[in-house]
């Protein structure tokens, strides 16, 4: 069997296997076949990829025509979809929410594609959970983005050029990416408080050493039965809104995560919101991929709000490309070991994680949540 690695597009550092990844799938008589360079930004040049008992290609059509599972970290481009056959199975990321469209398209090559965003969250597919070992990466480069943009530092120092107290720094959504932010930006040294729709989320923070906020608001039956936070509604977000201002006015670094799979991203800091927050101040908002937390975030850049800094990045786990790699590689290594019995491809629909994360087959969509999306987008 064949498990071809191209080379993701332009822009993304990372790549969907690590040579670590290789040697596992090579030790199980797998053929994996890279394409030249696919590593380079990650770290992970041809000779190790060759050295853990993979094959360089350099020809991409020739890889992607041969190949019975492509890894890789993003969906293909139009050009990489006519160059797969039919049957191939493709393993991504695919935004299938947000760009159903895509899935589509990708559905329409005869492809079979799993979107490594569906995996449930269940305890054995922890091991496979890409949006979690992502999101650990985004969440500490976020921290790291912010103490480099803020012109104060982190921790208190007691000097004898006077005392320096520490940075005050808010993250709302502590979910996986939230969490790591707190912990990092602990480790700086800021003073952390967060805010989570989910109850579960305040021993978690506080089980980091940072202070939950409690405001007066009823989030209902915030948490769906997969652990992800329900939608609100528009009153529940204008009164969200009004606290978090309050918070963020006096806070130095304001980090935004909150999301609602499927939904645009809230707007939780409004222009009061950010006007509110003492110049030289910090948004980073993580959720500006889907939209952004914050009135003023552009996705993709940073602008400059009566001296507050918004800033939108649109891939932070990209940033710190080798271990996001490294983490991404585990994920998907992971994913197609729970796809082979007996070291052949099977597509075993009783298993959940199968199910649930499968979203083309023979031609068609079929997961039942993106087919909504493009029956709504009509
Ligand atoms: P996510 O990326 O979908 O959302 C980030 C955070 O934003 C979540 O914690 C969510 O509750 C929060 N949020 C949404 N609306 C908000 C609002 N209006 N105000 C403040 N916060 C808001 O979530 P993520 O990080 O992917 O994790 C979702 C859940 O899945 C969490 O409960 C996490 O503990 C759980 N999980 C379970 C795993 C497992 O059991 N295998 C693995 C990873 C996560």
């Amino acid at each position: 069997m064949i498990v071809a690695v191209p080379k993701d597009r332009p822009g993304e550092r990372r790549v969907a296997l690590s040579p670590d990844g290789a040697k596992t799938l090579v030790r199980q008589e797998i053929d994996v076949r890279v394409q030249s360079g696919a590593g380079l930004e990650a770290g992970f040049s041809d000779a190790a990829y060759e050295e853990a008992g993979a094959k360089i290609e350099t020809d991409v059509a020739a890889l992607l025509a041969e190949a019975a599972v492509v890894l890789r970290v993003g969906a293909p481009t139009a050009a990489e979809r006519a160059q797969l056959t039919r049957g191939t199975v493709w393993i991504s990321l695919l935004r299938p929410l947000d760009e159903p469209q895509e899935v589509k398209a990708l559905a329409e090559t005869g492809a079979t594609a799993f979107s490594l965003e569906m995996v449930p969250r269940i305890t054995r597919a922890q091991s496979m959970d890409v949006l979690s070992s992502q999101a650990t990466v985004a969440g500490y480069r976020a921290v790291l983005l912010a103490a480099e943009r803020l012109p104060k530092m982190f921790p208190m120092l007691v000097t004898a050029a006077g005392t320096i107290s520490p940075a005050r720094v808010f993250v709302i959504g502590a979910g996986v990416a939230g969490l790591q932010a707190i912990a990092t930006a602990k480790r700086l040294g800021a003073v952390v408080e967060a805010y989570d729709t989910r109850a579960a989320a305040a021993e978690q923070v506080e089980s980091l050493g940072a202070k939950f906020v409690v405001v007066e608001l009823d989030t209902g039956d915030a948490e769906d039965a997969g652990g992800y936070a329900r939608e609100q509604t528009e009153e529940f977000y204008a009164a969200q809104r009004k606290l978090m201002a309050e918070k963020a006015a006096s806070s130095d670094v304001v980090i935004t995560t909150a999301l609602v799979p499927g939904r645009p991203a809230p707007q939780l800091i409004d222009e009061a919101g950010v006007q509110g927050m003492s110049p030289g101040s910090v948004i980073v908002d993580l959720a500006a991929p889907n939209g952004g937390n914050c009135a003023g975030t552009r996705p993709g850049e940073t602008v400059d709000i009566g001296g507050v800094q918004v800033i939108g990045p649109l891939n932070l786990a990209g940033e710190l490309p080798t271990n996001a790699s490294q983490m991404f590689s585990k994920n998907a290594v992971t994913f197609l070991q729970n796809l082979l019995t007996d070291g052949e491809l099977t597509i075993n629909l009783e298993d959940e994680i199968v199910a649930g994360s499968l979203v083309a087959k023979d031609g068609a969509v079929v997961h039942p949540v993106v087919l909504e999306k493009l029956e709504g987008a009509r």
